[in-house]
C-alpha cells in the first residue's frame, strides 16, 4: 500500500515537473544559468520592499555585480537612493531660486532644500558604510558590522523623514506647486523606503 502510494506520488511529480518546466520554458526566454540566479536573488529581496516594481527596475541592472550578497544589494540600493536625493535637491534648489513662488511656498522650498541636503549627507555616509560592509567577508557577524548596519538604518530612516517633511511643508500651497514638489521628491522617497527595507531585512538576517 505504502509502496504503491510512493510510486504514484513519484510518478505525479515527474509529470508535474516536466509539465511545468515545459510551460515556463515556452512562456518566455529565461536568461540562462548564473544570470537567472542573480536576477531571482534581486527579485526575492525586492519582493519584501514597499515598492517592489520600482526596486526591480532600479536594481536589475546591478544583478551581476550584486551576485547573492545582501550587503552588495543594499549598497546598490543606497547608491541609487543617493543619486535620486541629489537630483531632487538640485530640482528643489532651482525651484527655490526661480522667484516664482509665493512667500510662504518660497520659505517651504528653502526648508526643503536644507532637509534634502541633510538627507544627501546621511545617504552618502550610508553608502560608505555599506561599501565597507560589502568588502568584508560574507556573513561575518562582528560587533563592528552590526554597528555599521544599525547606523545605516538610522541614517536611511532619517533621510526618509526628511523627504516626507519636505513634501508636507507644501500641504497648504497651490495644487500646482504641491504636485511639482511631489514630482521631484516622491521618487527619491520611495527609493529610500526600499533601501531601508533591504537594510532592515539584512539586519534581521544577522544574528545578534
Ligand atoms: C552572477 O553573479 C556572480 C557573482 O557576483 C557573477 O560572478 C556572475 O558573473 C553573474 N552572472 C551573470 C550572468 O550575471
Ligand atoms: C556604488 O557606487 C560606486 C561609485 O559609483 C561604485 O563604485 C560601486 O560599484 C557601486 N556599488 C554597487 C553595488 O553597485
Amino acid at each position: 500500500m505504502a509502496r504503491s502510494l510512493d510510486c504514484t506520488s513519484l510518478l505525479l511529480s515527474v509529470v508535474l515537473l516536466s509539465c511545468c518546466c515545459g510551460l515556463s520554458g515556452a512562456a518566455r526566454p529565461a536568461p540562462s544559468g548564473a544570470a537567472a540566479d542573480n536576477m531571482s536573488f534581486v527579485r526575492a529581496w525586492c519582493a519584501g520592499t514597499e515598492y517592489p516594481a520600482l526596486c526591480d527596475e532600479t536594481l536589475f541592472p546591478y544583478a551581476a555585480a550584486v551576485g547573492t550578497s545582501p550587503a552588495r544589494l543594499a549598497w546598490a540600493a543606497l547608491n541609487a537612493t543617493l543619486a535620486g536625493a541629489r537630483s531632487a535637491t538640485k530640482a528643489m534648489k532651482a525651484m527655490a531660486a526661480g522667484g516664482h513662488l509665493a512667500p510662504v511656498a518660497a520659505e517651504a522650498a528653502g526648508d526643503c532644500v536644507s532637509m534634502l541636503g541633510d538627507a544627501v549627507d546621511m545617504l552618502r555616509q550610508s553608502v560608505e558604510a555599506m561599501a565597507e560592509q560589502a568588502d568584508e567577508e560574507e556573513g561575518q557577524a562582528t560587533q563592528q558590522a552590526k554597528f555599521r548596519v544599525d547606523s545605516v538604518r538610522t541614517w536611511a530612516s532619517a533621510a526618509l523623514t526628511d523627504d516626507t517633511m519636505c513634501m508636507e511643508g507644501f500641504k497648504g500651497e497651490a495644487a500646482g506647486v504641491k504636485e511639482a514638489v511631489r514630482g521631484h521628491v516622491v521618487g527619491p522617497a520611495h527609493l529610500t523606503a526600499n533601501a531601508l527595507g533591504i537594510v532592515n531585512a539584512m539586519a534581521a538576517q544577522t544574528p545578534p
